[in-house]
């Protein structure tokens, strides 16, 4: 299923969305640069030896050359970003704007003066006003289509074949991609330091890592496509600076953190730009505020779930798009919230029409407090309910508050909220499959001040 995306007939118009932001993410970064006199002052002493440093597509570099503003959007730029370049040349935003128009410099300005361009025929393409296009187009764009025909010929057909597939694909039945499972599991950092350091055959961990081992036979078995791993950062990407309550990786890779210790020695996870991208679109769309991170850097919360059940691979077997939940800093969201937002992700998930095999994972707790004098606190009775009623009854768990977290699993206990994220994607809560079947549950306390728990529950 298409998204939503009811402003592509608005005429003249660019909508700067998930996929432009994706074409245009260097592009876009490029021109933050010019965000210092220093490098203004490189740029324009040589333009494409500066150029040639960003990895941004020939044409993008082709359309700054040129000044096409036009141009530049269509390659993914947006206008914030292009202001940057035009302030470097001492244009005013009008003057930027008016560039676009077709309309002098004079005229536009003039235009504006006696009101500005009026709505009337300009609501829809097609009608008869005057922001109908053709937009503006330089000698340098026309060159460039010229001497490109070919290629555009071929990525023309290329386009319409995808679209082909995909329209069979989602005829044909269940051809969008599909959550398979939902896998839980504590993410305590002592445990990559088991790992990294060679002591997971020691007495006090081998217990623990035991219990991980029918998860990984597990996860040999039913390896999915990609991973949609919900956890948190913990004040390692963001700082105090920023603190999002629902932040999604859409970038192409995200490097292992340094969290103090030096980055732990696990592969880059490589993410899913498209699929996160039509998440956070479709998500945004069903009233839920993501932020959308293309400079994450990941810690223990994510590396080591991915530790415990891939193992050590030299490359991690499968796409991960990091989701990241405040659960650091109050106010933090509810179980109730999470809960909601798992059943979006699964509306977002499955209208994807690649068939993908995909896998949410929550990630932190069980009980733990880090800190004060009621560091330690573990509550095995609490926690062990805790996975009964996930399974069997996650809509009446999802209704805890904050302080029954808080007074029964510790502060750090809090973590578990984002299980509800992952628990509120299973089809059972969408009502269009049976109660999840339970692969494994694992429970041991403890590893470092934490009780470890662990599910993994598969879509039947
Ligand atoms: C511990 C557990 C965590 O979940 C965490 O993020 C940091 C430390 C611990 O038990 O030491
Ligand atoms: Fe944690």
């Amino acid at each position: 299923m298409a998204l939503d995306k009811p402003y592509l007939d608005v005429p003249g118009t660019t909508i700067f969305d998930a996929e432009q932001s994706r074409k245009g993410y260097w592009l876009n970064q490029f021109c933050m640069s010019l965000m210092t006199a220093e490098n203004r002052t490189r740029f324009k002493a040589d333009e494409d030896a500066y150029l040639a440093e960003w990895p941004m597509t020939d044409e993008q570099r082709a359309a700054v050359r040129a000044r096409d503003l036009n141009w530049a959007m269509r390659t993914g730029g947006n206008i914030y970003f292009l202001a940057k370049l035009g302030a470097t040349d001492g244009l005013s935003f009008q003057q930027m704007a008016g560039s676009m128009t077709g309309m002098s410099e004079h005229a536009y300005r003039d235009m504006m003066i006696a009101g500005g361009r009026s709505a009337e025929g300009n609501r829809v393409t097609g009608e008869g006003g005057n922001a109908q296009g053709p937009a503006s187009q330089s000698d340098a764009w026309k060159q460039w289509e010229l001497t490109h025909q070919q290629a555009l010929a071929a990525q023309i057909m290329d386009d319409h074949a995808t679209q082909q597939t995909a329209a069979g694909n989602a005829a044909g039945s269940l051809e969008h991609a599909r959550i398979t499972a939902s896998v839980y599991t504590s993410h305590v950092p002592a445990i990559g330091a088991a790992i990294d350091l060679g002591k997971t055959g020691e007495p006090y961990w081998q217990p623990l890592f035991a219990g991980y081992e029918p998860s990984k036979q597990w996860m040999r078995d039913n390896q999915p496509d990609v991973v949609f791993l919900v956890y948190n950062d913990h004040a390692t990407s963001f700082d105090l600076g920023m603190i999002p309550t629902f932040a999604i990786g859409t970038a192409a890779e995200f490097e292992p953190a340094d969290e103090g210790y030096g980055p732990r020695p696990v592969p880059k996870v490589i993410g899913h730009p498209d699929l996160a991208s039509h998440i956070a679109q479709s998500v945004i769309q069903q009233d839920f505020d993501l932020t959308i991170v293309n400079d994450l850097k990941v810690d223990h919360g994510l590396t080591v779930p991915m530790n415990l059940l891939f193992g050590s691979p030299d490359a991690w077997p499968v796409k991960v798009i990091p989701f990241a939940v405040n659960v650091v800093q109050y106010p933090v969201p509810s179980g109730a919230r999470c809960f909601a937002l798992g059943k979006a992700i699964r509306r977002a998930i499955e209208s994807y029409d690649t068939p993908l095999k995909v896998q949410i994972w929550g990630t932190g707790g069980m009980s733990h407090q880090l800190q004060g004098p009621r560091a330690g606190l573990i509550n095995k009775e609490w926690d062990n309910k805790f996975l009964d009623r996930l399974i069997a009854e996650p809509a009446e768990l999802a209704k805890v508050p904050h302080i029954e977290y808080v007074r029964e699993a510790g502060s750090e206990g809090i973590e578990l909220v984002m299980w509800l994220i992952a628990r509120g994607a299973m089809a059972d809560v969408a009502g269009t499959g049976p109660a999840p079947h339970v692969a494994h549950r694992f429970f041991h306390v403890p590893a470092s001040n934490t009780a470890v728990g662990h599910l993994i529950l598969e879509n039947q």
